[in-house]
């Protein structure tokens, strides 16, 4: 039987599994925010006191450093409950008071948790926009994030760049081969679409290109204000880029 295409309950799945819990949960207790993420988030979230909502929190890497930084209005979610476990216990060990959910961000304002929500501002870092499959789903993602915000609310979220670097337009020319010939993995859905194995499980991205983004935000209620490599914002500790690649940061605005 050919491989099934990749579904959002399979990515779920991959974030719920062992080997991805045990990474993500090591990052948020030791790793801590990126350079990167603190200035971006210090430079467009300068009120500590506003209510923030963190999507796709993961172990609580972000939340739980922000809440030592003094940000007091937090709420935070993620769709695989073994990871939000993990934010809850390491919130509770820090005694940060942080509010917690279970949700999925495609489903967002349907949630009991969100459905009246005026967010001051919102972020979805470390690429998990992109870790949902299909693009009306991503787009349906910003929409739903869109509609639990504040007018003039800032969004900050990071993606990868397929035109980051030579090695990466060459890489995507010959996948672009591959699609044109009908040879690419058949569990991919979309163009830009990459699945991977390693220690840390199984993995999907989404790897848009820039004129993706600005489409996607035009179309679901967000104006675009700004977007930067990594490299260009700050120099990451050899931890952050062991961790990491490089990624674009992101900023719009509620419209
Ligand atoms: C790369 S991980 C980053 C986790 C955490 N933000 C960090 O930086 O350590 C991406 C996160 O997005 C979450 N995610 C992906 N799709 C989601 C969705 N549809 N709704 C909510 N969370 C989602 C995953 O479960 C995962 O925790």
């Amino acid at each position: 039987m050919p491989p099934r295409p990749i579904t959002a309950a399979q990515v779920r799945r991959d974030f719920n599994d062992l080997r991805a819990v045990v990474h993500y949960a090591k990052a948020a207790h030791e790793l801590g925010l990126w350079a990167s993420e603190r200035l971006m988030i210090e430079r467009h979230f300068p009120d500590r006191a506003a209510p923030l909502l963190e999507a796709g929190c993961g172990a609580g890497r972000v939340c739980v450093a922000l809440h030592a930084l003094g940000y007091q209005n937090l709420t935070a979610f993620d769709f695989a409950q073994e990871l939000v476990d993990q934010a809850i216990a390491l919130a509770a060990e820090r005694r940060a008071s942080i509010a917690f959910h279970h949700a999925d961000a495609t489903k967002l304002a349907s949630h009991p948790a969100f459905a009246s929500a005026r967010f001051a501002g919102a972020f979805f870092l470390f690429n998990g926009l992109m870790q949902i499959p299909l693009r009306r789903n991503r787009r349906r993602a910003l929409r739903q994030l869109a509609a639990v915000c504040a007018p003039g609310a800032p969004l900050l979220f990071t993606t990868h760049d397929r035109d980051h670097s030579p090695a990466e337009r060459v890489s995507w020319r010959l996948e672009a081969l591959r699609w044109a010939e009908g040879k690419q993995d058949p569990r991919l859905r979309e163009f830009g679409d990459r699945r991977f194995s390693d220690d840390c499980g199984d993995t999907f991205m989404h790897l848009p290109d820039r004129a993706e983004i600005l489409a996607d935000l035009a179309a679901t209620g967000w104006r675009h204000a700004e977007d930067h490599l990594r490299r260009e914002l700050a120099k990451e500790s050899a931890s952050v880029r062991a961790f990491s690649d490089e990624c674009r940061f992101w900023v719009a605005h509620r419209a």
